[in-house]
C-alpha cells in the first residue's frame, strides 16, 4: 500500500473542520455481507429489477420476500468489522463528523457509530404498508403481516424507483456542502442520489477522497483515490493518526 497516500489522509484527518464519511456496500463485505456490483456481489446473482422494486412487491411477493427474508437472515450472523470500530472510535475522539450511509445493515450503529444518516434505510426494521407501524425487520422471517393492524409488512428499504427519506437526503447534503474532508468508503458511485453527495462536497470546497477497490465515476475529480481493501486503508490510517496525535501531545 502506499504509504504516502496513507501519510495523506491522516494529515487531512487531522486538520481539523467537519470530516463526513460516505459508505456503500463494501464497507461491509468484511463483515461477509455481500456488495452488489462487484463480480461476486448480489446483482450479479439476482436481476435487482426483478426483486428490489415495487413492481417486484405487488407482482412477484414470493420473490420478492424471499430475497428479503435471506437478507434479512444474512444480517443476524453479520457483525461490524475493524473498518466499522475504527470510524466509531474516530467519532469518539471528535476526529469523525457523521457517517452517511447507502448500507440498510444498521453495522455503523452497532459498532457504536452515533451519527448515522441512513439514505436507503434500514433492514433492521420493517414497516406496515397499511398503517405504516414500525417493527423489527426479523417478523419478515414470521410472516408478512403487520403485527399492530395485520396489514402487509414490507422491508423498511428504499426500492428502486421510490424516493428517498426526504429528512435524510436534505441532511446529507447538508453535511456534504459543509465538510471539510468527505472520504467515499466502498461505493461503485453507480447510483443516485448518493453517488452526487462527493460533488456537492467538491465544489463546496472540501478535499474528496475515495478508497475502493475498484475504479469510480468520480475517481478523475477525487483529490486522492487509494484502490485497497477498507479495513487495511483505516488501520493503517488510524496508526499514522494515532502516532501523529501522540507527537502532538495534548493542546
Ligand atoms: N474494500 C474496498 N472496496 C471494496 C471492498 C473492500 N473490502 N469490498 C467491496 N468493495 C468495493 C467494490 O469493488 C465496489 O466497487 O465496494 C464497491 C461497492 O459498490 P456497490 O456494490 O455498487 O455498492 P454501493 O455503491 O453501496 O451500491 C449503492 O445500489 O443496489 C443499490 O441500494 C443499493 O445501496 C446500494 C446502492
Amino acid at each position: 500500500m502506499n504509504r504516502k497516500d496513507i501519510e495523506t489522509l491522516a494529515e487531512w484527518i487531522l486538520e481539523g473542520g467537519p470530516f463526513v464519511v460516505l459508505t456503500g456496500a463494501g464497507m461491509s463485505t468484511e463483515s461477509n455481507l455481500p456488495d452488489f456490483r462487484s463480480r461476486q456481489g448480489l446483482w450479479a446473482q439476482y436481476d435487482p429489477a426483478r426483486l428490489a422494486t415495487e413492481w417486484a412487491m405487488e407482482n412477484r411477493p414470493d420473490e420478492f420476500y424471499a430475497f428479503y427474508r435471506m437478507r434479512v437472515e444474512a444480517l443476524k450472523a453479520a457483525s461490524p468489522n475493524r473498518g466499522h470500530g475504527i470510524l466509531a472510535d474516530w467519532e469518539r475522539r471528535g476526529l469523525l463528523s457523521a457517517i452517511v450511509t447507502q448500507n440498510v445493515d444498521g453495522l455503523h450503529q452497532e459498532a457504536g457509530s452515533r451519527r448515522v444518516v441512513e439514505l436507503h434505510g434500514s433492514l433492521r426494521t420493517a414497516r406496515c404498508r397499511a398503517c405504516g407501524a414500525k417493527s423489527p425487520g426479523v417478523r419478515l422471517l414470521e410472516g408478512p403481516l403487520c403485527p399492530a393492524c395485520g396489514g402487509r409488512l414490507r422491508p423498511d428499504v428504499v426500492l428502486f424507483g421510490e424516493n428517498l427519506p426526504e429528512a435524510s437526503l436534505e441532511e446529507a447534503e447538508r453535511l456534504a456542502s459543509t465538510a471539510r474532508l468527505f472520504v467515499v468508503l466502498g461505493s461503485s458511485l453507480a447510483v443516485s442520489p448518493a453517488n452526487c453527495l462527493p460533488g456537492v462536497a467538491a465544489a463546496c470546497g472540501a478535499k474528496v477522497a475515495i478508497v475502493n477497490r475498484e475504479a469510480t465515476p468520480f475517481d478523475g475529480r477525487a483529490h486522492l483515490v487509494i484502490q485497497r481493501g477498507i479495513g487495511e486503508v483505516l488501520a493503517e490510517t488510524d496508526r499514522v493518526v494515532s502516532e501523529k496525535e501522540t507527537l502532538k501531545g495534548p493542546v
